[in-house]
């Protein structure tokens, strides 16, 4: 048994009280270690208000969760019903519901702005590699706890967006009709299926997701945090042991980060009481009709958030996976022209294209159309391997990889409108070339991520007091 520690003389209450807490479980400990002596850089911008923006938002969904399954019904014939009675009868119900969907979308902004913050620091490099991946994880999570969530008020869009989204893993060879069918849990989708979503979206994903933001932070503060110039500011320490740099979380961010609530209470708030459909874009209009298994709505869309990576799945054609084989057929045949490695790795490359050509043309473009959206997510925990650029910051890139970085993020815009748009030629014309951008910008990285004149990276951080 570890030695029970004693309160000094004169010790409050309080403290009386600690060291009894503190003799039994680590309290004060874990308060030091991961906020009170947690250091972090001083340099911190407002790109770092977003991690605790998303635990924010992590808190505001689980609240009103809780406050909405007290009234909600999941059954195909009450749930519609049981959504109309929150907003219209239970007391507040309408608060609770506009701040949950509001606090949807209002979650991917948080984290698509957090993870942008990753890419222009390169926060995702050594020695932060698995705080990338628990985050791309909690990417996933987020994304099947978003789609689950939403079939919930059994809308129109709700049922057909699930009916849509289901029958693509029926492509999926061999395996797919029968996933298919399990996540239904019955050949069309309906109360069956409305039951399991109901179950995964309450509890079985937000364990998961909750799981992983806590492996997020501990491996965060195992490494420490990287900041806007991407230094590492345990390189430099005082005698006692503390980054030069660093400064303790608590009392300086923990009241820094009341700046970053204020602001973004301000917005939420604003569209919580103003604008909860955000035009049809946070709460479809189709989605107040109640579901109609007879009745297909003319323009099946997905909301915001997943229309970037819709997009790249209405790209994939025939026509486009034949110029992924040509672009394919391209690249091993200059590796074997031009390439700088051996002649049996070129060889290699060779036989490596025409496997995946072959793999190209046996499957069917919707089967690729699934893959290459699952694809666009997954490819993004290649990224601490794929950045060989000597810093980590975008500061001390050359100038034009900003350039880079903003073509890929309109791309990305651009790839998110399309999405909600009805098919059209051009539409989809522009959403392959933004496909291929999309996957050109991370395929490409190891080789034009090194390319240019680098700047000096100071040895200490860049800080101007204020
Ligand atoms: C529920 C979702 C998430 C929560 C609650 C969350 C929470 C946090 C918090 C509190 C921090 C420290 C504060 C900060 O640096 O902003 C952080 C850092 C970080 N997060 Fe997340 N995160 C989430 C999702 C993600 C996702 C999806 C990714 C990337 C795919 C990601 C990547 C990172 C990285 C790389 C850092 C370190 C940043 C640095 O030190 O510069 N996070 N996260």
């Amino acid at each position: 048994m570890a030695e029970m520690k004693q309160a000094p003389a004169g010790a409050s209450a309080g403290e009386k009280f600690m060291t009894w807490v503190d003799n039994r479980f680590p309290a004060t400990k874990l308060w030091n270690e991961h906020v009170g002596e947690y250091y972090a850089p001083k340099n911190f911008n407002f790109w770092y208000f977003f991690g605790s923006l998303a635990l924010l938002v992590l808190v505001i969904q689980i609240v009103t969760g809780i406050f909405l399954v007290m009234h909600y019904k999941p059954d195909a014939n009450l749930a519609f019903a049981s959504v109309e009675y929150i907003m219209r009868d239970v007391p507040w119900g309408w608060l609770i519901r506009y701040m949950h969907s509001t606090g949807a979308s209002a979650f991917f902004v948080v984290v698509y702005l957090h993870m942008f913050r990753g890419l222009l620091y390169g926060s995702y490099r050594t020695p932060r590699e698995l705080v990338w991946i628990f985050g791309c994880l909690i990417f996933l999570c987020l994304m099947a706890e978003a789609f689950m969530g939403y079939l919930l008020p059994w809308g129109q869009m709700s049922f057909w967006g699930a009916q849509v989204i289901i029958n693509l893993f029926a492509a999926i060879p061999f395996v797919g009709p029968d996933l298919a069918l399990l996540i239904r849990g019955d050949f069309v989708v309906g109360d069956a299926t409305l039951n399991r979503f109901f179950s995964l979206h309450v509890i079985a994903v937000p364990l998961v997701l909750l799981g992983l933001v806590v492996a997020h932070i501990i491996a965060l503060h195992e490494v420490g945090s990287n900041n806007p110039d991407g230094i590492e500011i345990k390189a430099k320490k005082d005698e006692k042991g503390r980054p030069l740099d660093g400064i303790p979380f608590h009392p300086y961010y923990t009241v820094h980060d009341i700046m970053g609530v204020a602001g973004f209470l301000i917005v939420f708030t604003a569209v919580v009481f103003f604008a909860p459909e955000f035009g049809g874009y946070f709460l479809e209009y189709n989605n107040f009709i109640p579901a109609d298994p007879y009745k297909t709505p003319p323009h099946i869309a997905p909301v915001w958030y997943f229309t970037p990576f819709y997009s790249m799945l209405r790209a994939t054609t025939d026509q486009f996976v034949n110029v992924l084989c040509v672009l394919i057929a391209l690249g091993a045949v200059l590796n074997l022209v031009k390439g700088a490695g051996t002649g049996k790795s070129k060889i290699t490359g060779l036989v490596i294209a025409a496997v995946v050509i072959v793999l190209l043309k046996t499957f069917e473009a919707k089967f690729w159309g699934v893959a290459v959206m699952g694809g666009a997510v997954v490819i993004l925990a290649g990224l601490p391997w794929f950045d060989k650029s000597p810093v980590k910051s975008i500061r001390y890139r050359p100038n034009w990889h900003k350039l880079v970085y903003a073509v890929f993020v309109v791309n990305f815009i651009v790839l998110g409108y399309l999405g909600v748009q009805p098919p059209s030629p051009t539409g989809e014309l522009v959403s392959q070339v933004g496909t291929l951008v999309y996957f050109g910008f991370f395929v490409l990285m190891p080789w034009w991520s090194q390319l240019g004149t680098f700047k000096p990276v100071p040895d200490r951080v860049t800080f101007k007091p204020h």
